[in-house]
């Protein structure tokens, strides 16, 4: 890949939230030591990319999608990487989950493919949230809350256990895998010119097109990322005292961060988890208060935002999601003690004028959860090991516990039993079941 090095930038405490950069070449080919002079353009030889993303999770979080799009995303996830599906869809009265297990695991047979799909409301899978110490995610059902945010932060943690070092979000409703492919690139594009181990990088879309007066138009903005952008540009500029556009990709669902720093932030539920981010990394790094993490302080944090070059087609979203999505993601930053006053109204006057709060109403809080580095992982991994209510195709989670399985004398390894064969997941006899992987 051929991508242009970030020229303009906006510090904020440790954070540096480098502008959008444009890709030159979706392929920049193997290494060349032509490509070592330095410029305003770098090439990031395969070889490097390949590097990156053999320690990288590509999560995709599913609900209710339909079956063919969730195989589009599968497809376009490098080889090289570790995709863990985390699905909320129904299981009643259809159980579309079953659906989505059959599809992966033909899949992840005919292309030999690591991949780890579990159900958000597996009970278990709360269980071990509870014992690992971070309650915040379970209802009082007994299950993990609803929400995108929630299925991510699931996925982060299975991530981590797996030993990665990068993880990668990428939504199941892109009706292009090709798209989906060049976004997870340039995640390791990203990570490649970092030069900290807290890194993000933030995708911004070339288009988001639509149907016009029956044309095809390439809409740069979506609805919400307009308003959402506009706002955390504010924040940034009243506090730096100069006004910037830096911040393009305030809504950014296909981003990636290093694990160091995906387990020290932490995350707004549902859709208000990518605002949440930035106002995190704010709240956190941005020296206004002591940092909880001074290591990351000293280290500073690296915001790459990276224009990617296929326009991004996905599912058409109902005016009401869309208010909603608003509201939460301005929430985000009307409930920062970063947040002025004079901010805070303007942002109230806003969802206002848009339908998205009624003059009177105010603006509750978005519900937090706190970083995760304080729980509890080995006790998670003792909860879920050889248990968990997943389909884990081909070696998944590697070495310790089983989440590094010890290898008992005479039992075929768990990657061996479950490496799927005969085109059948293993059976699945009920929530919460023992699968003894
Ligand atoms: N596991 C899980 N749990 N996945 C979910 C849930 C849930 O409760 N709810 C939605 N998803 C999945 C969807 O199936 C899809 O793959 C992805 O999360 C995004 O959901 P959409 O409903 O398609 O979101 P959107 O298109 O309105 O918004 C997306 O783009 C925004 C930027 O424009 C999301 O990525 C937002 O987070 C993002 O801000
Ligand atoms: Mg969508």
């Amino acid at each position: 890949m051929r991508i242009e090095l970030p020229r303009k930038s906006e510090r904020f405490g440790a954070n540096v939230f480098y502008g959008p950069v444009p890709v030159y070449e979706l392929d920049g080919g193997l290494r060349n030591q032509r490509d070592d002079e330095p410029g305003a353009i770098v090439a990031l030889p395969y070889e490097r990319l390949h590097e990156v993303q053999r320690q990288m999770a590509i999560v995709v979080p599913v609900k209710g999608e339909r079956i063919r799009l969730v195989e589009g995303i599968l497809f376009a996830v490098p080889n090289q990487c570790l995709t863990i599906v985390v699905s909320n869809s129904p299981r009643e009265p259809v159980d579309r989950f079953r659906v989505e297990q059959q599809a992966l695991c033909t899949f992840a047979r005919l292309a030999r493919k690591r991949l780890i799909l579990v159900h958000q409301k597996d009970p278990l899978l709360a269980r071990a949230f509870l014992e690992a110490g971070y309650p915040e995610l379970v209802d009082t059902d007994g299950r993990i809350r609803d929400g995108k945010a929630e299925g991510m932060v699931i996925a982060t943690v299975i991530a981590h256990l797996a030993g990665k070092r990068y993880v990668g979000f990428v939504d199941a409703d892109n009706f292009s895998p090709g798209a989906a492919h060049e976004y997870i690139c340039e995640y390791a594009a990203g990570f490649a010119l970092a030069e900290c181990q807290y890194a993000m990088v933030r995708i911004l879309w070339q288009s988001k097109p639509k149907y016009v007066d029956g044309e095809v138009y390439f809409a740069k903005w979506g609805r919400t990322s307009r308003v959402t952008n506009h706002y955390l540009n504010q924040l940034i500029s009243r506090y730096t005292g100069f006004e910037t556009d830096v911040m393009g990709t305030g809504n950014a669902g296909e981003h990636a961060l290093t694990l160091e720093l995906a387990l020290r932030l932490d995350y707004a539920t549902g859709y208000g988890v990518e605002p949440q981010h930035i106002i995190s990394l704010l709240e956190r790094f941005g020296g206004e208060r002591e940092s909880p993490f001074p290591d990351v302080m000293r280290s500073g944090v690296e915001v790459f935002q990276i224009e990617s070059r296929n326009p991004h087609f996905h599912k058409a979203s109902e005016e009401s999601h869309i208010r909603d999505m608003t509201r939460v993601a301005l929430s985000t930053i009307h409930g920062s003690f970063l947040c002025p006053d004079t901010l805070r109204r303007s942002i109230e006057e806003e969802l206002q004028r848009g339908g998205c709060l009624q003059p009177g109403e105010s603006l509750e809080p978005v519900r937090r959860y706190p970083a995760l580095l304080d729980m509890d992982f080995d006790s998670f991994r003792d909860t879920v090991e050889h248990r968990i209510q997943a389909t884990s195709f081909e070696p998944v989670l590697p070495a310790r516990g089983a989440l590094r399985r010890r290898h008992a004398p005479g039992r075929p390894r768990w990657s061996e039993r479950f490496r799927p064969t005969s085109g059948q997941p293993p059976t699945d006899t009920g929530e919460g079941v023992d699968t003894d992987l």
